[in-house]
């Protein structure tokens, strides 16, 4: 509809003519140019300060409260000057621009009130995570200097335990510390020709003793696959493969089997890292991506896991343009997937 000041003052001004026409035509004497007169004069009066009280009074106001609003859509929201909305109504065009502007005030509102309450559940988290080794540190030493320092049995046994209080609290801060660096980007992918074949296996030759003794048995499968060259950071790549394996080690059963496997595509390897343990209930498996999230607690910490392994896992991966996949079935096993951009001449990548 075309709603303009000329034209809501044209039709006002032809509305007041007429009205004062049809007056004047009832009074006696008065002749047709007089009434010509008085309805061009009378409709020229009415125009102009029709047309002035709205230009001046709302008109402009309005079209200033609209253009303030385009001014902050483009400032906050950098939307592009094309997609704003042109319409001839100055009313409907700043409704328009203040609906969609308070929504998307909104749902900036929405993710900053998720983000500080994220923040202060990973604080309440990463406090409680620290004192747990503190406060057994202390018990153990305290206990000491009380008085069992003069047993030496309960003294080797209670500085054992706090040394591996300590251990732990060294890996919660480092983990965190990766976190954090990865997080903030300050940690840059290094991607170079990796042969992850090789990496894995220097790892499954530091994991050997902790897989001895559980009786896992660590394969790495296929045998004809000598090499697996990849295109990735080699330091990273050996945390995401530490972790990985050890959660297997650790999380499957006792006499279990942990195989990792790779697979030649066209253009990727795709890396799976199986074992045939107590698998993860499908409630927790979209969480164990989580920091902190562990599927049991105290059986987690007694096996030194700082809860942090899968999440900088993930992180590691996705700065690979990667993505980590995970499936598992109780009872029959885990298995943790992904994919890597293959190097087919090392020496280009
Ligand atoms: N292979 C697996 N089998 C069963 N549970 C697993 C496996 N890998 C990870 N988990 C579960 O996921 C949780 C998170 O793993 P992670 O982030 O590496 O922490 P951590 O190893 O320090 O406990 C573990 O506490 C464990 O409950
Ligand atoms: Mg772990």
């Amino acid at each position: 509809m075309l709603v303009n000041p000329r034209f809501i003052a044209l039709l006002l001004a032809f509305f007041i003519s007429a009205v004062t026409t049809t007056f004047l035509s009832f009074v006696e004497d008065t002749t047709e140019t007089v009434l010509f007169v008085a309805g061009i004069s009378s409709f020229g009066v009415a125009f102009f300060v029709i047309m002035y009280a709205i230009e001046i009074l709302v008109y402009r106001e309005v079209t200033k409260m609209h253009e303030t609003i385009q001014r902050l859509q483009l400032k906050d929201f950098n939307v592009p000057r094309k997609s704003i909305v042109k319409a001839n109504n100055p009313f409907k065009k700043l409704n328009q621009d203040i609906f969609v502007y308070v929504a998307k005030k909104q749902r900036e509102i929405d993710e900053l009130k998720k983000l500080e309450i994220f923040r202060r559940e990973f604080l309440a988290d990463v406090s409680h995570e620290l004192k747990t080794p503190i406060f057994a540190a202390q018990g153990f030493i305290h206990t000491l200097i009380d008085g069992a320092i003069d047993d030496p049995n309960v003294r080797d046994k209670f500085l054992q335990k706090a040394a591996k209080s300590l251990d732990g609290l060294d890996a919660l801060v480092k983990d965190l510390m990766a976190l954090s660096q990865l997080e903030t980007g300050e940690i840059k992918m290094q991607l170079q020709p990796t042969d992850l074949r090789l990496l894995t296996l220097e790892i499954c030759e530091q994991l050997e003793q902790k897989a001895l003794a559980r009786q896992v048995t660590l394969k790495i499968k296929p045998d004809k696959l000598a090499h697996v060259w990849v295109k990735a950071d080699p330091q990273r790549m050996n945390q995401v493969m530490t972790n990985l394996i050890d959660n297997a080690i650790k999380y499957g059963h006792q006499n279990g089997k942990v195989i990792v496997h790779f697979e030649e595509e066209k253009k990727h390897f795709t890396v799976s890292v199986r074992d045939n343990g107590p698998g993860i209930h499908e409630d927790d498996l979209p969480r164990i991506f989580e920091r902190f999230y562990r599927v049991e607690k105290s059986r987690s910490r007694e096996k030194g896991g700082t809860g942090l392994g899968l999440a900088i896992v993930k992180h590691i991966l996705n700065a690979h343009g990667s993505k980590i996949g995970v499936s598992s079935k109780l009872e029959k096993g885990t298995n943790f997937t992904f994919s890597l951009e293959k190097v087919n001449d090392k020496n280009t990548a």
